[in-house]
């Protein structure tokens, strides 16, 4: 078998090359052959009447004319063999294809299955839902295929599905596929700052080149809208949550309005960052207190403006008195009244506000996961109805493993917005192969016990659960200006697999990793199952040689890279010590009733599984309790061995990982093979390093020694704890930016 060429990864899994097997190529160029425009899909001129059609159009063009190795054209003959019929739901023309699917599968509720299969309620097409496409083959007569949507936007998903379905070498003979996305709010969260570096970002910097918009648009613009569009995705949070008040200038506006304008036709709407002090930072009001009315004028002269520039702007994302931003409690006000005033801004406009409950106070509570929790249950009702409150997955902060947070489904009367991290700030940065789509999905199917069994959180975010309207999940970004966008060559899985679950929260975590593998890399069985079986134990090597058994917030201070399990200096919430509370007797953190008692946060029947140690998930069992080291587990290790296993087992995953790779170097382009085969290098090597530091360090409380089997560490617990590392990508570099001016109202903390 001859190798692959070299690829930098720059197509992500938008790769259209000619499909290798002669039998199904010749299929394919025998069912599609030339393109027609149905109804209102055309104007007069016989062109894709909008953009968002025009995109479609062209995506397709490329996209078979790569795959089927010759042109697709448009043309205006519907009855033609081998047209490719695009369409609105209703357009003439499509009879013959309700007649060969009088009814599709309705989207399926989630957690029931995926929207794609087969459903047990049929729908009349008409009844797709929002956004929602069909694929339709129809026999009858000639063979022809349809793309029919509800709306132009259902066009072009349809064509990415259609395009995806030819990718990976799918059946398209006899299609009655239907589909629409099971969250209305669909959302990636840049934390990009205005001077390009990106929060958290490990893969370069920002993509938007402030300084040359409006006037020059990077054609990467539109790329990153085609990748985000094919997969659903359908708003870009533009700006870092430590936001910059100067991107509401006008100037900025404009150059926001330059990026809303390339992504408009791919049905990716722009949102920013609100800083709460804006008011006082740009215009020099006295206060930025939100029932000043002042202070609400300013707001909605503000956003009247931005709608002037941007008609469709999505709205506002605010973190508000947390890790040193300006809130409303610096007004002795609540977090509802702050964001009902956005809220009334953006209202008539069609906007929403998304209020972040990631809060935790600088006075340093009894327990820092049970803050937000204790400070949002009480304001559920008082949030105006365009409003989200938008939960992190765990109620601390993105870590390798975490329960789900208590807030989802304790908050029936306001819609909540689950957000979740893709950048690996807690998962080895972007040298870690980590496929997230099992944490995902940890979290979605977990069942809360909200209203009884079944109350999964999937439910709570797609309103089924309580009945609302307002419904998502957004990701903090893992994309920077690297050539292949996310920095790891495995990476891009993530942002793919954000925007699948959002689609449908029911997809599987195998059948993602194995949709992205043969889009991205090869449609070879033997590789695909290889490499699927890496990516789906990844983030449980990760798990196991960071934070095992339900340890968490491990990691060095400030830059977050690497091991610091001793970090005890500063405020005690941001240190390791606050969080294992290692003592000669055991390790763990106690909250069960005697205590933090957050376990009482939770519904039954998980408040008492978590609330008792024999009962409580090995996973999270330092999460919840303080464990004695010499307690026995249920493989019948102590609590000691079992910890030392566990961080050997996850080296040994990792050196597994290396194995199985090296063993698909057929399958893979020489450049992509070397650059994974380097990066697992460094994750051994990483993996290595977090054992040692940490089992070393837990030594110095356990007092007792390494159990047989595992590896000796090469350096000193000493050694470890003195290297420093500087200029860590993901981080602001003091000697290069300087943090936006301090405002008065508030003590900017000294970041963690
Ligand atoms: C984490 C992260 C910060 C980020 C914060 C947030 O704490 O380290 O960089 O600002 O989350 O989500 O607001």
């Amino acid at each position: 078998m001859t190798r692959p060429e070299d690829e930098d990864g720059y197509e992500l899994w938008l790769r259209y090359r000619r499909v290798g097997e002669p039998a199904l190529l010749e299929r394919y160029q025998r069912q599609i052959t030339s393109m027609v425009l149905l109804g209102a899909a055309a104007s007069a001129d016989g062109e894709p009447a909008t953009p968002t059609l025009a995109a479609a159009v062209t995506e397709l063009q490329a996209g078979l004319s790569g795959l089927l190795g010759r042109p697709v054209a448009l043309s205006s003959d519907p009855n033609q063999p081998g047209a490719l019929l695009l369409g609105r739901t209703l357009t003439p023309g499509l009879e013959d294809f309700r007649r060969a699917a009088p009814t599709v599968p309705a989207p399926a509720p989630a957690g029931s299955g995926a929207a794609t299969q087969a459903a047990s309620r049929q729908e009349p097409l008409d009844e797709l839902g929002r956004d929602g496409f069909a694929l339709v083959t129809s026999t009858a007569g000639a063979l022809r295929t349809a793309i029919v949507g509800t709306s132009d936007l259902g066009i072009l998903y349809g064509a990415f599905q259609l395009l995806r379905l030819l990718q990976t070498g799918g059946d398209i003979r006899a299609l009655a596929l239907a589909s629409s996305p099971r969250l209305g709010l669909r959302i990636l969260n840049h934390w990009d700052n205005l001077d390009r570096t990106v929060e958290r970002g490990y893969a370069g910097f920002s993509l938007w080149d402030w300084q040359k918009l409006p006037d020059y648009l990077d054609p990467r613009y539109t790329d990153y809208a085609r990748a985000c569009a094919s997969v659903g995705i359908n708003g870009s949070v533009l700006t870092n949550v430590n936001a910059n008040a100067l991107v509401l200038k006008d100037d900025y506006i404009d150059k926001v309005a330059a990026l809303a304008q390339v992504f408009r036709p791919y049905g990716v709407r722009v949102y920013l960052t609100a800083r709460f002090s804006s008011p006082i930072e740009l215009d020099g009001l006295s206060t930025a207190d939100p029932c000043d009315p002042d202070v609400r004028g300013w707001w909605r002269r503000r956003v009247d403006g931005i709608y002037r520039k941007i008609p469709d702007f999505g709205g506002f994302v605010v973190k508000a008195n947390s890790e040193g931003q300006p809130g409303p409690q610096n007004y002795r006000r609540s977090h509802a009244e702050g964001a009902n005033l956005l809220a009334d801004a953006l209202a008539e406009h069609g906007g929403i506000l998304m209020w972040r409950a990631f809060v935790y106070d600088h006075e340093v509570p009894v327990d820092r996961a049970k803050q937000a929790y204790d400070e949002f249950v009480p304001l559920d009702g008082s949030f105006r109805s365009n409003v989200v409150v938008q939960v992190k997955n765990g109620p601390i902060d993105f870590q390798p493993r975490e329960p789900h947070h208590p807030l989802l489904g304790a908050m029936p009367k306001t819609p909540l917005l689950l957000e979740l991290q893709l950048t690996q700030e807690y998962l080895g940065c972007a040298t870690h192969l980590a496929y997230l789509a099992p944490l995902f999905k940890e979290c979605l199917d977990t069942d809360t016990g909200a209203t009884g069994p079944g109350s999964t959180v999937a439910k709570v975010i797609d309103g089924s659960l309580h009945g609302h309207d307002l419904t998502g999940m957004c990701s903090v970004a893992n994309i920077g200006t690297d050539r292949n966008w996310c920095g790891h060559p495995f990476a891009p899985a993530n942002w793919y697999a954000f925007g699948r679950l959002c689609w449908d929260p029911a997809l599987s975590a195998r059948s993602i990793a194995e949709e992205w593998l043969r889009m991205t890399f090869s449609l070879d069985a033997r590789f695909v199952e290889g490499a699927a079986k890496i990516m789906l134990d990844s983030r449980e090597a990760v798990v196991d040689y960071m934070t095992p058994l339900g340890l968490h917030h491990q990691m060095a201070v400030s830059h977050h890279y690497g091991p610091g399990p001793w970090v005890s200096e500063g405020r005690p919430d941001w240190t390791s010590v606050y969080y294992h509370r290692a003592d000669d007797q055991g390790i763990g953190f106690d909250r069960s009733p005697a205590g933090s008692n957050a376990v009482a946060q939770y519904f039954e029947p998980l408040r008492s599984q978590y609330a008792q140690l024999d009962q409580c998930p090995e996973e999270h069992l330092l999460w919840f309790h303080h464990v004695g080291w010499d307690q026995r587990l249920r493989s019948g290790r102590t609590l000691w061995e079992e910890l030392c296993y566990r961080y050997q087992r996850g080296v040994d995953s990792v050196r597994g990982f290396q194995a199985s790779w090296a063993s698909l170097a057929e399958s893979v382009d020489e450049a992509r093979f070397r650059h994974v085969s380097e990066f697992l290098r460094i994750q051994e090597k990483e993996a290595r390093w977090w054992r040692d530091a940490c089992v070393l360090y837990f030594q110095t409380f356990s007092r007792r020694p390494l159990p047989a089997g595992y590896e000796p560490a090469e350096k000193s617990l000493e050694e470890l704890r003195v290297l420093r590392h500087y200029y860590v990508p993901g981080i602001h570099n003091p000697f290069v930016a300087k943090k936006p001016r301090a405002m008065s109202v508030t003590r900017l903390e000294s970041r963690k």
